[in-house]
Order: structure tokens, then C-alpha cells, then sequence
């Protein structure tokens, strides 16, 4: 039985790796996406029967596994070094100049008989990774961190498809190769839609996506992000048997079955390097990721270590970086948009240009400190390009364009919806409305309330609410839960007829059950997300209890014996929230309509030996800082106090301790030395 599950286990590894090969490296799938999962979750089963097969290169690993505490830094066996920049054809040549007089030769003996060569290929905009692989595994992933030492990031990385796990072919004994991990634009634009949903800050470009994907703890998380890689350097290789770089890529590629870009060639003539980098320009575009130049590396090997490296950079490969492309309109307004949470943003309306791909309207202008520095006024040609190719922003005005003196852009004195006051808090470069009633923000928190992940309410997307805002049935959450009482009107409203209102009001009767957890994430109160909304629901069971807690009690409670990690800021918001005038009419509509304002409280495991202990600390331990320790058991769920009293549950006594262990004793309190605690502490932790 035993062996058949072997068999089974390699059969399954085999099949879904080469599967993954299909899909992932050749794009030509050949079983469904559906039959893949099926593959893999036969196998994880049978791993999970015959712990004793568990690989390091198993396919299940893709998706990811336990929650990291956190990356440990270790050593590159070879530093990670940077790569200077060019910005033009001088600067190139004059590089090129560099190198063959490193060499040693004359320039006319270059591209005569000595065999020189150049190989050019895309710089990936995305995130440095080093990978090693031990007779042919992938056995460990590290970050750039600071050239030398990295961090170990290797459960992340085998949840990045292309990266074979497991290498085909008769590779080196130890083979490190560099790479670069980036987002496809696909997952890039699904990513900011699913965080812009969530409430949460949007990445500006894919780069930024990615290197905050892989720095997540949870793997399964980062598998879900859909990266991918591409190989373009070497660190250690024992032994090595190529004599060009080229030979090298070709050789991990088409054996090895490492990703390897399509675009790495190799050139006899910098004119033609030349060449390649301007064809190059027009392709990029096209991409499914972004490329920000070209690196020209020394094709050689044996020419690469003789012009070794500065401490920055090696001598031997040099990146040409494309600029943005920019493109000039007229700024026809400023116009000023308020969130959710009352921000007052500045948008520049712009003549309609084309630019990195699409066509652009509108461009972000950040806020007034932005808009200041650069002196952008109404009327002014301005300088636009796509930050990370994607979110389109203005760069500058075009002053010799200027006509005249137009005003010097102001900050709006008034609410552009409520009319109410603007105000800037101190240290803070976004203006805000602070008017609960605004109509802007109230449709803004409308909306957000009833969306995906929030209340969920089927029927009320953004243009129903707008519709229904407009005839003033909806002014605030409360309104959601009346609007039965106006179905007569409601059918009298552009397209809604009797199916779109029933459905409307079933989904709106549906979102009544989601209980406390979700209500509270969804009213838009500051600084409350929704991982925290459940942490505080779960807790206090009731919005009643969570009305009467202080802020302290807000934040100073425990989860699994381990502190909250509800903050002050948080804590002081929601305490605000149930405690104003606005807040408390709110909770008292949605209670009087029927929406549960209750959750399951979540039981306290009685997992920590600490919990509910009152514990004294005394004497001199050899292995704990005492403060620390004070810290680690309250996290563990102790109250640690410093005499000992008939309250104490728990003395923990270390060398020399003195009149603290003999009251100890005398109460008969149960007292534990060096040894047990870490034994105790050592057994949480396995
Ligand atoms: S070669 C010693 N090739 O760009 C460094 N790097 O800005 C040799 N990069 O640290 C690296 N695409 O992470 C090389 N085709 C490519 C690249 C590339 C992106 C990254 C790499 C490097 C950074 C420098």
C-alpha cells in the first residue's frame, strides 16, 4: 500500500509539474484549469496520509503553506550589486570606451577577429531574487536586501509558478541564478480593483505590488497574486562549464527550464546594440509587463571577471534606461473630489490624450502640496506620463506655454458637495470635510457600504445608489433599510421595474444577517478596516458593549492569549464613532430595522498554561531580560505583577531570589525556576 502510495505521490508531482510547464512557461494548456486543482489537492491528500514523502520540491508548495513568523537575513554567497545607468547613446559609448580599454584591447581589434561580444536584454521592472538550487532543487530564496545579506523568502517563492521548484535536465551540483520577480498588468489592475473595494491604500505601479507581495507572511496569500519571473544572471556555480553568459541562458533555459526572457541577444557591434535598444522601445509597449531599459552585458565570461566590479556595480554590464513617455495637453480644470471618509482630492480634467497605451482625461494631482510645487493653474499645457506605465499623472507645466498670469490655484474654502468648511490637520497633506452629512461623502459611504465584502447587498451598486440619492430615498445608511416603504415610487424610476425592485429589496432584507463583524466594516469609520472590525465583533459580541467600552478597553484585550493589535488610533475612532450623536442615531436606525448588530463572541483558547495567571517575577535569570519576559508572559495571557500576595497564582523565581520566593513559600504559592520556564515556554512554541 505504501509503495503504491509512492508511486502515486511521484506520478501526481510529475504530472503537475509538467502541467505547470504547459501552462505557465509554453502558455499551451492542455487539462482545464479545474482538472489541475484536482491533481493537486489528490496529492496534498496523500501527503498529508504520508507525511514521510513530503519534498521540498513537491508541487504542492505553489500554494503556499503556514504562516511565516518572519524571514530570517541571510549571507549571498556572491553580493547582489546594482547596475549603473545610461540615459543615451553618448553615455552608452562612452561605456563601451570604458570596457575595451579594460580589456586592454584596441577598439579596432574588437569587431575584427577577436571574438567580442555583447548580449543585450530587457531590464524587468520588478524585484531582485537570488535562487538556489542543490542537485537540481530549489532549496533556497532570498531578496536583494542590502547586496549582502538578504532575506529568506523561499515559501513565497515557490508560489511563484514559473520558478521551477525542481530543475529538469543534468544541472550543476549548486546553481544560483539572479532573477527578477514582477506582476503581469492583468494581476497588477485586479489587484487595485480588489483593494480599492477593501478600502485599502492601492499600489502605484507593479513593481511596488510586488515587492510588498513577497515581504507578506502568508504564502498563500502571495500565491494568490499570480507573480512570475524571469532569470538574467548568475551567482555561484559549482562547476561551471560555460565560457559566455549566452551560452550560459541558453543552457538554463532550453535544459534546465528556468524562465529566460525571449529577448536576450547577442551582438558583435554596439551600433547594433543601438539598434536593438530603439526597436526595442516600440515592442516594450506591447508587453504584458513592464520593462523601464535595456542591459548590455560583456558576452564573455573570462572578460567579465577581468573587469570585475566597483563596490557598486560590475564594470562589465550597463543598463540603458528608456525615458517615460510623456506627452503634452491642456489642463482644462481642477476639479475636486471628496471620499469616503471626507478627503478632498484634486483631479486634473485634461484635454483628451493618448498616452502609454490609452487614452487619458483625467490624472490625479495628489494634493495641494503637489499642485504648489509644481504651479499648476487652470489653462496651463502640462507635461503628463503614467507612473508605472498605469496611473496617469502631471509631471510639470510647460511654463513657456503659460498665457498671461492666470490665478494661483487655491484650496477650495468650501465642501465642492456640502459647502461646509475644508480643513487640513496638522502633519497631514490631504484637505477633508468633516461634515458627516456631506452628500458627496454620504453617497461615497453608500456605496461603499453596500459593495462586495461590506453589507454585500445584492441589487445596490453605485449607479442605484446615485439614482436613488437623487430623489433624496437614500441620506443615510438607515435609509437602506426604509426604502421598502417607498416601492411605489422606486417603480416609477428610469429601468426599475417590479424584478429589478424585488430583487433589490430581497438582497437588501438578505444584508440584515451578516451580523456585527461586517456592519462595522462597512460604516466607513476611520481607521477601522475590516480585519479589525471582526477582531473587535468577535470580542465584545454586541455594538450595546462595544458602546459602553472605553478606549482602553477598545484595544487592551486578548486574542489566543496574545494582545489584540487593536491601536490607539483605531480604538480612539470607533470610541468616537459609538459615542457621537450621528454615530449612536445610526446604530439605533439599523437596530430598529432589524440588522443584527450581534457576533459570536470567540472563545479564549485555554491553549496558554499563562492565561489568567497572576504572576510574579523575581531574582536573576540567565537566558531573559526580565522586561521582555514580563512582556512575553502578558502577552501569553498573565497578569505580572511585582509582590506577592495571596492574588498571586504563579511565582517564576531565578538565581538569588530573595523575600519574594520565601513569601512565595510561606503562602504555599507554586513556584517554578529557570529550567521549567523554558521548558513551559519551549513547548508553546513546538
Ligand atoms: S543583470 C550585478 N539583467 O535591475 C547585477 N539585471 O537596477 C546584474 N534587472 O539589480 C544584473 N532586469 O535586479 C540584470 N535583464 C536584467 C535585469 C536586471 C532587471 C534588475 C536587477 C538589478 C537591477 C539594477
Amino acid at each position: 500500500m505504501t509503495q503504491e502510495a509512492r508511486q502515486r505521490i511521484e506520478q501526481l508531482r510529475k504530472e503537475l509539474n509538467h502541467h505547470n510547464k504547459l501552462y505557465y512557461t509554453d502558455a499551451a494548456p492542455e487539462i482545464s484549469d479545474q482538472r489541475y486543482d484536482e491533481l493537486m489537492s489528490d496529492l496534498a491528500a496523500l501527503e498529508r496520509q504520508h507525511p514521510e514523502y513530503q519534498s521540498p520540491d513537491s508541487p504542492t508548495h505553489r500554494v503556499g503553506g503556514e504562516i511565516l513568523e518572519g524571514f530570517q537575513t541571510k549571507d549571498h554567497a556572491v553580493p547582489m550589486l546594482s547596475i549603473d545607468n545610461t540615459y543615451d547613446k553618448e553615455e552608452l559609448t562612452a561605456w563601451h570606451q570604458r570596457v575595451i580599454s579594460g580589456l586592454g584591447v584596441e577598439s579596432d581589434d574588437l569587431f575584427g577577429d577577436v571574438t567580442f561580444e555583447y548580449v543585450a536584454e530587457p531590464k524587468i521592472d520588478g524585484v531582485a531574487i537570488s535562487l538556489r538550487y542543490e542537485d537540481g532543487i530549489l532549496v533556497q530564496a532570498l531578496t536583494r536586501g542590502n547586496g549582502q545579506q538578504g532575506d529568506d523568502i523561499t515559501a513565497n517563492a515557490k508560489t511563484v509558478r514559473n520558478i521551477p521548484l525542481k530543475l529538469d535536465g543534468n544541472p550543476p551540483a549548486v546553481l544560483e541564478v539572479r532573477g527578477e520577480v514582477y506582476m503581469p498588468h492583468s494581476s497588477f489592475q485586479a489587484i487595485n480593483e480588489q483593494r480599492e473595494a477593501e478600502n485599502l491604500q492601492l499600489f502605484a505601479n507593479p513593481r511596488n505590488a510586488t515587492a510588498g507581495t513577497l515581504k507578506q507572511k502568508d504564502p498563500k496569500a502571495v500565491a494568490k497574486r499570480n507573480l512570475r519571473c524571469f532569470v538574467h544572471g548568475r551567482g555561484v556555480i559549482e562547476p561551471n562549464t560555460w565560457d559566455t553568459y549566452f551560452d550560459f541562458m541558453q543552457a538554463i533555459k532550453n535544459e534546465f527550464g528556468l524562465p529566460v526572457n525571449d529577448n536576450v541577444k547577442k551582438f558583435d557591434k554596439l551600433d547594433d546594440v543601438w539598434q536593438f535598444i530603439e526597436d526595442f522601445d516600440a515592442k516594450r509597449k506591447d508587453l504584458s509587463y513592464d520593462t523601464d531599459g535595456i542591459v548590455v552585458k560583456v558576452n564573455n565570461l573570462e572578460a567579465q571577471e577581468s573587469l570585475g566590479s566597483t563596490t557598486k556595480a560590475p564594470r562589465w554590464c550597463i543598463a540603458y534606461k528608456y525615458p517615460a513617455e510623456q506627452v503634452q495637453t491642456k489642463l482644462l480644470d481642477i476639479t475636486w473630489q471628496v471620499g469616503k471618509g471626507g478627503t478632498v482630492t484634486p483631479v486634473a480634467e485634461l484635454e483628451s490624450v493618448f498616452v502609454a497605451g490609452t487614452t487619458v482625461r483625467r490624472a490625479t494631482l495628489h494634493n495641494m502640496d503637489e499642485i504648489n510645487r509644481k504651479d499648476i493653474r487652470k489653462g496651463d499645457r502640462v507635461v503628463v506620463e503614467k507612473a508605472g506605465e498605469i496611473i496617469p499623472q502631471v509631471v510639470s507645466v510647460v511654463m513657456e506655454a503659460r498665457e498671461g498670469d492666470p490665478p494661483v490655484t487655491e484650496a477650495p474654502a468650501a465642501c465642492p458637495s456640502c459647502d461646509g468648511p475644508v480643513i487640513r490637520e496638522e502633519g497631514e497633506a490631504a484637505l477633508r470635510c468633516n461634515n458627516p452629512q456631506c452628500p458627496a461623502q454620504v453617497r461615497e459611504k453608500l456605496i461603499w457600504f453596500a459593495g462586495r465584502g461590506q453589507m454585500d447587498i445584492d441589487g445596490l451598486g453605485e449607479k442605484v445608489v446615485h439614482q436613488l440619492a437623487d430623489v433624496d430615498l437614500l441620506k443615510s445608511f438607515g435609509d437602506v433599510y426604509k426604502l421598502k416603504e417607498h416601492a411605489n415610487q422606486i417603480l416609477t424610476l428610469e429601468r426599475f421595474g417590479k424584478t429589478k425592485l424585488d430583487n433589490l429589496l430581497d438582497g437588501i432584507e438578505q444584508s440584515k444577517q451578516r451580523g456585527l463583524a461586517r456592519v462595522l466594516g462597512s460604516l466607513g469609520i476611520r481607521h477601522l478596516g475590516a480585519k479589525a472590525a471582526r477582531i473587535i465583533a468577535q470580542h465584545f459580541g454586541d455594538i450595546d458593549e462595544i458602546a459602553k467600552a472605553s478606549v482602553e478597553e477598545l484595544q487592551d484585550f486578548l486574542v489566543s492569549g496574545q494582545k489584540s493589535g487593536i491601536g490607539p488610533q483605531i480604538a480612539q475612532s470607533l470610541h468616537q464613532f459609538v459615542n457621537s450623536e450621528a454615530g449612536k442615531q445610526i446604530i439605533a436606525d439599523l437596530k430598529a430595522s432589524g440588522v443584527n448588530l450581534t457576533e459570536d463572541k470567540v472563545q479564549q483558547p485555554t491553549d496558554s498554561p499563562f492565561l489568567g495567571k497572576t504572576v510574579v517575577i523575581t531574582g536573576s535569570f540567565a537566558d531573559y531580560d526580565r522586561k521582555a519576559l514580563t512582556e512575553q508572559l502578558q502577552n501569553l495571557g498573565a497578569k505580572v505583577t511585582s509582590s506577592v500576595s495571596k492574588k498571586t497564582t504563579l511565582v517564576i523565581a531565578g538565581e538569588a531570589a530573595g523575600s519574594k520566593l520565601s513569601k512565595a513559600n510561606e503562602l504555599g504559592i507554586e513556584v517554578w525556576d529557570e529550567a521549567k520556564l523554558t521548558q513551559t515556554l519551549q513547548e508553546l512554541t513546538e
